[in-house]
């Protein structure tokens, strides 16, 4: 089921300096004598030591070679790619060196590059397969072969990778969206390319951490004929990890180009709408108290938000909004005359997840009276 892309293999020359976001990062920046002294010191050993080695005096040649044989393997995880690499053929043979090695990758979500650091040959990383996938890995020789210091080669071993790209432009879907309904049904949805045809037939494949391989979509939402979107129920999709998704499909014409997503259930909860807003009126202020329905996300993750809409006697309505993280707001009431609507709506805090959907309004519960329309 792993297939081996095609690549491209580089070997590029000499490297400015290295990210800083990369800690412990040292240069190997010997210069010509010292690494002609080293060259040196490696032939004496050599001649001194026949048949066998010691390590103990001895620092190995800074003409540190990176990583041989790069290649990045798709186990069609919907852009969570292997990448692996062998060791260098120069590496000495010693016990007492410490090799280890440096990816970096373009991390095409952030447009940045990323780096991490690895004693295994091999890691894996998220891309998005709709963009080109480029890494880079160095070879890092630490311990007391080199006499304590890092030393990194000079030359980094690259890969290009271009995913492939079928189907004819404007066929891949439009305005994908992922709603998690109170943390119960996660439904996503879509909409057809411009040029998508009218007899294709889009299919949606998912996969996790926790899958040994990509799933089709379990339930798929029909409108007007077509498949518009997903419905996945209950817990089948896991939060905190990243879901991959894959929207393709084909047509007599041939394959509509793949959409890929990647993203994280929990960043997607839209609580349920608040059903019971109650309004009671102070000597000088307005208590707006609601309840929020039972279950979903835990309540302490809740933000609320409060509209006020305000009625004054020549017809003019203002709105005014406030959040709060209590069940409960009061306000200064402005004029008696005034007719004063409050709704509210809530969403999942970023203390508790990086993004949260807003819920929908609740029905407005009006002073004086209850005619919930303005
Ligand atoms: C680095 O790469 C360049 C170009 O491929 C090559 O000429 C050079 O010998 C390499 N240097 C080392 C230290 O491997
Ligand atoms: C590396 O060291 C091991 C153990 O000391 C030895 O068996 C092996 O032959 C050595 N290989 C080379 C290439 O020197
Ligand atoms: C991907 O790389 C190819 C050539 O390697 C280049 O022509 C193309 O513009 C790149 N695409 C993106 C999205 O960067
Ligand atoms: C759509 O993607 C799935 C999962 O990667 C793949 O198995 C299938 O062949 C693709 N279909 C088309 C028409 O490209
Ligand atoms: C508002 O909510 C807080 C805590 O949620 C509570 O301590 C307080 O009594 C409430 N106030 C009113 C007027 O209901």
């Amino acid at each position: 089921m792993w297939k081996v892309l095609q690549i491209v293999l580089e070997v590029v020359g000499l490297v400015g300096p290295l990210p800083e976001h990369l800690n412990e990062v040292t240069v190997a920046t010997a210069t010509t004598k010292e690494r002609k002294r080293e060259q040196k010191e490696k032939k004496l050993d050599v001649m001194m030591v026949p048949g066998g080695r010691t390590h103990d005096q001895k620092h190995f040649s800074p003409a540190l070679e990176p990583p041989k044989d790069l290649a990045i393997l798709d186990p069609g995880f919907l852009g969570y790619l292997e990448i692996v690499w062998s060791p260098p053929a120069n590496l000495p043979n010693a016990t007492q060196c410490l090799t280890r090695y440096q990816l970096e990758y373009f991390d095409t979500y952030s447009s940045k590059w990323s780096g991490v650091r690895t004693p295994l040959t091999s890691h894996r990383v998220q891309f998005d397969l709709m963009k080109n996938v480029s890494v880079r890995v160095y070879t890092l020789l630490s311990g007391p072969c080199t006499n304590g210091k890092m030393i990194t080669s000079k030359n980094y071993t690259k890969l290009v990778y271009k995913p492939p790209r079928t189907g004819a432009a404007n066929t891949e879907v439009q305005d994908f969206v992922c709603v998690n309904y109170n943390m119960m049904t996660i439904e996503c949805t879509w909409q057809r390319g411009a040029k998508t045809p009218d007899n294709a037939q889009q299919r949606l494949y998912f996969w996790h951490k926790n899958l040994e391989r990509a799933q089709e979509c379990p339930k798929y939402i029909i409108s007007r004929g077509f498949r518009s979107g997903c419905q996945f129920t209950g817990t089948s999709l896991p939060l905190f990890t990243d879901v991959n998704i894959c929207v393709n499909g084909s047509s007599p014409e041939g394959p509509l180009q793949a959409k890929f997503i990647s993203l994280q259930i929990q960043n997607h909860i839209k609580p349920p709408t608040t059903e019971k807003v109650d309004v009671r009126a102070g000597p000088d202020s307005l208590v707006i108290a609601w309840e929020h329905p039972v279950g979903g996300a835990p309540e302490h993750c809740l933000e609320w938000e409060v509209e006020r809409q305000l009625q004054g006697p020549d017809g003019k309505t203002t709105r005014e909004l406030t959040l709060t993280t209590q069940k409960n707001l009061t306000l200064p009431s402005v004029n008696q005359k005034e007719k004063n609507c409050f709704s509210v709506r809530s969403k999942l805090q970023n203390y508790c997840v990086e993004k949260g959907l807003w819920s929908d309004w609740s029905r407005p519960t009006c002073l004086p009276g209850n005619d919930a329309a303005l």
